[in-house]
C-alpha cells in the first residue's frame, strides 16, 4: 500500500494548475449512456474514481477510448445494464448510472451502495423519483432492480419534492428525466456548479433543461439525445485544498485554469483566516505574509452556494495551527471527522461534541505516522503534514488518489517537501 512522506516547514511558491472536477466529471460520464451517439469530453481528470467509472461502462458495452485528459464514449450498444457490487462497492457514485440505464433501456440493476466512512449515504431520494416518474423498483439479494413502468418502457414526466437536497440525487434524477415522456419538475433541486455542468452537457446533446443552478429544474422530456463535446468545469475543491494549503504552510502560489466563480464561501473564508487572495478570469492567486499564522475561522457546512462540506476537513487543518479558536460544524454527513483523530496524534488540540469540533489552535504540530480515513481526511493530513515539524507519513493514500489528480507533484512543483513511497 503507497505511503505519502512529508517534510513540513516549507513555503509554498509557483504555480499550479487546476484539473477538470472528479464531481461534475463522474455524472458525465454516466451520461454517455443516455444517447447512442458518441460523447467526447475534454479535461478529465486522471482519477481512480473515473478509471472505476470507465470500468463499469466498458462492462455495459460502452466502448471507451481515452486520450490524455480527452475521453470517448459510444454507449451505441448498451447489452449489459448492470452495476456489480464488486465495481459500486469501491465508488457510490456508481448509483448514478442507475437513471441514465433507466432512461434509455428501460431497466438497471445496480448494486444498493452500503455506508461508507463518513456516512450511511442512502439513495432512497433517487429511488423515490424514479418510482414517482412510473418505475417499478426492487431490492433484490441486495441489488436495486428498477423497470421503466410506461408504454415501450418509458418514464413518464413527475413533480417531484426531493426530502432534503442531494447533489446526485438530483443528478439522478435530472438524467432520468431528460428522456421521460412529458415534462419533470425537481423541486429542492442541489445547486452545486457540478451539477450545473451536467445540466449544460445534456443540453449540449439535445436536452430540454432549465432553473440549472437554482433549487428549481424544470426538464422537458425529448425522444432520444444526440451526442456531443463537453469540456468538463474545473475542480473547485481542488482549487480550495491548495488555496487552504498555501493559508496554511504560508508561501505564494498562483493555481491556474480555476473557475473562481464557483468558490465564494471558501474564498470569503480564507480571507478571514487573513490571507491575501487575488481573482483572475481562470486563476487565483494566495499571498501569505512570511512567518504568520492564519486566523481561526468558524465554518458551517451546508449545500451550495454555503461552505462545501467537501472543505471541512482541509479548513479543520489550518484551523489547528491558527491563532484562536475555530469552530467546525458539519452539517451534511454524521461522521465527517476521522481526520480530527489523525490530528490529535500530530499534536491538535481539538474537541468534539457531536457534529460540532472546537479547534484550538497550537503554535505548531508534530509529525507523525498517520491514516487516511476518506479522500478529504486525506487532504486533510497532507495540509498538516505541510506544517508539522518533521517527517509524517500518510498511510492508505488510496484515498487521496480517487480524488486528487498528481497531488505530490503539483505540491513538489511548488516546493514541497512531499514524495510516494511504496
Ligand atoms: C456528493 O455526494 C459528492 N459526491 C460528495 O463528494 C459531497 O460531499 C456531497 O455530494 C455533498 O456535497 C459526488 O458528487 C460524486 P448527497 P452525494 O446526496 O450526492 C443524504 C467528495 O469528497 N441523502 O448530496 O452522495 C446523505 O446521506 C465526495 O468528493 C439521503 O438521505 O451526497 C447526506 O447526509 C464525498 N438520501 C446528504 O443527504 C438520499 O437519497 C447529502 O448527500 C441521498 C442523500
Amino acid at each position: 500500500m503507497h505511503k505519502l512522506v512529508i517534510t513540513g516547514g516549507a513555503r509554498l511558491k509557483g504555480e499550479i494548475p487546476v484539473s477538470g472536477a472528479k464531481n461534475a466529471a463522474l455524472p458525465i460520464l454516466c451520461a454517455s449512456l443516455l444517447s447512442a451517439e458518441p460523447l467526447v469530453l475534454e479535461n478529465v481528470p486522471a482519477l481512480e474514481d473515473v478509471a472505476t467509472t470507465l470500468k463499469l461502462l466498458r462492462q455495459m458495452g460502452v466502448a471507451v477510448e481515452r486520450d490524455g485528459s480527452t475521453v470517448r464514449l459510444d454507449a451505441s450498444r448498451l447489452d449489459n445494464p448492470v452495476a456489480p457490487y464488486d465495481l459500486v462497492k469501491t465508488m457510490r457514485a456508481s448509483i448514478l448510472v442507475l437513471c441514465p440505464l433507466v432512461a434509455r433501456t428501460g431497466r438497471a440493476r445496480v448494486s444498493l451502495p452500503g455506508g461508507c466512512a463518513i456516512g450511511a449515504r442512502p439513495v432512497d431520494q433517487h429511488i423515490k423519483g424514479l418510482e414517482l416518474m412510473g418505475a417499478k423498483v426492487r431490492i433484490e439479494h441486495g441489488d436495486i432492480v428498477a423497470e421503466a413502468g410506461g408504454p415501450e418502457g418509458k418514464l413518464r414526466g413527475a413533480r417531484i419534492v426531493t426530502d432534503l437536497v442531494t447533489v446526485t440525487g438530483t443528478e439522478n434524477l435530472m438524467m432520468a428525466a431528460v428522456l421521460a415522456d412529458g415534462d419533470t419538475v425537481i423541486e429542492n433541486a442541489a445547486r452545486e456548479p457540478e451539477v450545473v455542468d451536467l445540466a449544460e452537457c445534456l443540453i449540449a446533446m439535445g436536452a430540454r433543461i432549465s432553473g440549472a443552478g437554482t433549487d428549481r429544474l424544470l426538464i422537458s422530456g425529448v425522444p432520444t439525445l444526440k451526442g456531443a463535446t463537453h469540456r468538463v468545469m474545473p475542480d473547485r475543491i481542488e482549487t480550495g485544498t491548495y488555496l487552504t494549503a498555501v493559508a496554511a504552510a504560508g508561501g505564494d502560489v498562483t493555481l491556474t485554469g480555476v473557475r473562481s466563480d464557483t468558490l465564494d464561501a471558501v474564498l470569503q473564508k480564507l480571507g478571514e483566516t487573513g490571507a491575501w487572495i487575488e481573482i483572475g478570469a481562470d486563476r487565483a492567486t494566495i499571498r501569505i505574509v512570511a512567518d504568520r499564522r492564519p486566523h481561526a475561522v468558524n465554518i458551517r457546512t451546508a449545500p451550495y452556494p454555503a461552505f462545501p462540506t467537501d472543505m471541512q476537513a482541509q479548513i479543520m487543518a489550518l484551523n489547528c495551527i491558527a491563532e484562536g479558536t475555530g469552530v467546525v460544524t458539519e452539517t451534511i454527513f454524521e461522521n465527517r471527522f476521522m481526520h480530527a483523530q489523525e490530528l490529535l496524534r500530530m499534536g491538535a488540540s481539538i474537541d468534539i461534541e457531536g457534529n460540532t469540533a472546537v479547534v484550538t489552535g497550537v503554535a505548531r504540530l508534530a509529525g507523525a505516522h498517520v491514516m487516511a480515513t476518506d479522500l478529504r481526511a486525506s487532504a486533510s493530513l497532507v495540509i498538516a503534514g505541510l506544517v508539522a515539524e518533521g517527517e509524517t507519513v500518510i498511510d492508505r493514500i488510496y484515498h487521496l488518489d480517487r480524488g486528487y489528480d498528481g497531488l505530490e507533484q503539483k505540491l513538489a512543483a511548488v516546493g514541497a517537501q512531499v514524495m510516494r513511497r511504496r
